[in-house]
């Protein structure tokens, strides 16, 4: 059967900005910036998301389209009878364990979603009761394990449609309809009688606050965001048609990213200030804080329904995208058909995210190395196993893939003069500059 491909580049771009825009934008980077300091980290982040993690993305890609093949194929294909298979192995299956803790909050989205539908959100709730409302929900065990469900599920019904009439299609009508609905929710908030204070926070650096976890804590951030180090951009890549400049679509999958989470800061910050809360909320940020906001601003109600439906939409571009590496390679590698596929890696991904899900409740005295079940598979992906992965990805295009090879992918052999023009910028950046500061970066986060 012929492999499929996306139609044409403004596919190819919403499937990765989708894959790359999700909830570590309206969920993670808001609650991050407001953890470590506000413009200083943001500063950290754009220096990381584009001197290092962009060329590490466009690594990715190269690997994907050079091979046409998935996450596994791609070793095998690229470097036969080597350990990097193993690279491939790894690569398939962090993104299961990432897809499972990310649908439970895809769940809980789901959830609010329905919340704001009802109107729970309205008539001045208290804190104190959207913060129990909140805990008794995700410490209960069926509805958490239901919002799980049905997400995955949605997940898979995209997934099984297809590359171009399933993931591009979705892509090209969701995509767009999300940032509409983040840039309305942002003018509502920066509108706020006190929002100033809350742009001040987003756009005023204070150098001094930049320390090894700033650092480390931006650099997983950039991996997440541009869903780095897991295999999902280097299957989409193989999706990439040779004719398509593989470099610029990267580089606008980045820009879109970053505006994006900017765009969602300035939809929750300003209001955050303007209600004199603490930015310094963690991960209750979005199903704690916002809830009250929303219960106590004129036009809340509306604001609400449109702000969890964005985060549904964001975080489905994004699971689709993790859900495919498993598929492409069942398909490929296991010669199972699109729907079996997807019913395993369902089966897998619903099991392991039950256990995340019961984490917060009935198994919540369950530690793995001191962390719960959730707890634990969000830092071993974000903090490891993806760090590690990007990493291991450059260097095999730095040191394993010869400089031709790499230079025919950059610059769809030769035919792309811009591109001719940086190769050596990128390809110095990729074979040095990525793989020491990933690794000391990382390696920080252990010492210090
Ligand atoms: N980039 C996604 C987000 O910011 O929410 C998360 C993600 C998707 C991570 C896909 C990794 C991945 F492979």
């Amino acid at each position: 059967m012929e492999r499929e491909n996306f139609g044409n580049r403004f596919g190819v771009l919403v499937a990765m900005a989708g894959s790359a825009v999700g909830l570590g934008n309206l969920w993670r980077f808001p609650y991050l910036v407001g953890s470590y300091g506000g413009a200083a980290f943001i500063f950290v982040y754009i220096i990381f998301a584009f001197i290092l993690c962009l060329p590490i993305l466009i690594s990715e890609a190269i690997v994907g389209r050079r091979s046409r093949s998935n996450a596994y194929g791609a070793f095998k294909k690229l470097a036969p009878g080597t350990k990097w298979k193993w690279l491939g192995a790894v690569s398939v299956f962090t993104p299961i364990i990432v897809v499972s803790y990310y649908s439970v909050i895809g769940g809980w989205s789901l959830e609010y979603f329905f919340k704001a539908c009802t109107f729970s959100f309205t008539g001045g709730t208290t804190q104190s009761e959207l913060g129990s409302m909140f805990d008794n929900f995700i410490t209960s065990v069926w509805a958490p394990l239901f919002g799980h469900t049905l997400f995955l599920l949605l997940t898979g019904i995209v997934i099984i449609a297809g590359v171009k009439s399933g993931i591009e299609k979705f892509g090209k009508i969701m995509m767009p309809l999300l940032f509409v609905l983040v840039i309305i929710m942002a003018i509502r908030s920066m509108t706020l009688p006190g929002a100033t204070e809350g742009l001040v926070y987003l756009f005023k650096p204070d150098f001094s606050k930049i320390d090894a976890s700033v650092c480390s804590a931006a650099l997983g951030q950039a991996f997440f965001s541009l869903s780095l180090g897991v295999g999902t951009m280097l299957t989409y890549g193989s999706y990439i048609k040779k004719s398509e400049n593989l470099a610029a679509s990267s580089t606008y999958t980045a820009v879109a990213d970053f505006l994006f989470a900017m765009i969602a800061s300035c939809a929750i910050m300003p209001a955050v200030f303007a209600f004199g809360l603490n930015p310094q909320e963690g991960p209750g940020l979005v199903f704690q804080t916002l809830p009250f906001i929303f219960s106590n601003m004129t036009m809340g109600g509306i604001i609400a329904i449109i702000f969890f439906l964005a985060l549904i939409v964001a975080a489905i571009t994004s699971s689709i995208s993790l859900y495919e590496v498993g598929v492409a390679y069942l398909v490929e590698e296991r010669k199972m058909s699109r729907k079996w596929s997807s019913a395993v890696v369902f089966v897998v991904a619903w099991v392991m995210g039950a256990l995340c899900s019961l984490s917060f409740g009935p198994l919540s005295d369950v530690h793995i190395l001191g962390q719960t079940i959730f707890n634990f598979f969000d830092k071993l992906s974000a903090n490891f196993l993806m760090p590690l992965g990007g990493l291991l990805l450059v260097l095999f295009v730095g040191w394993k893939m010869t400089k031709a090879d790499v230079f025919d992918e950059f610059t769809n052999g030769g035919t792309l003069s811009a591109n001719r023009r940086i190769f050596n910028f990128v390809w110095f950046l990729i074979r040095y500059v990525c793989p020491i500061a990933v690794l000391v970066v990382f390696l920080s986060a252990f010492i210090f």
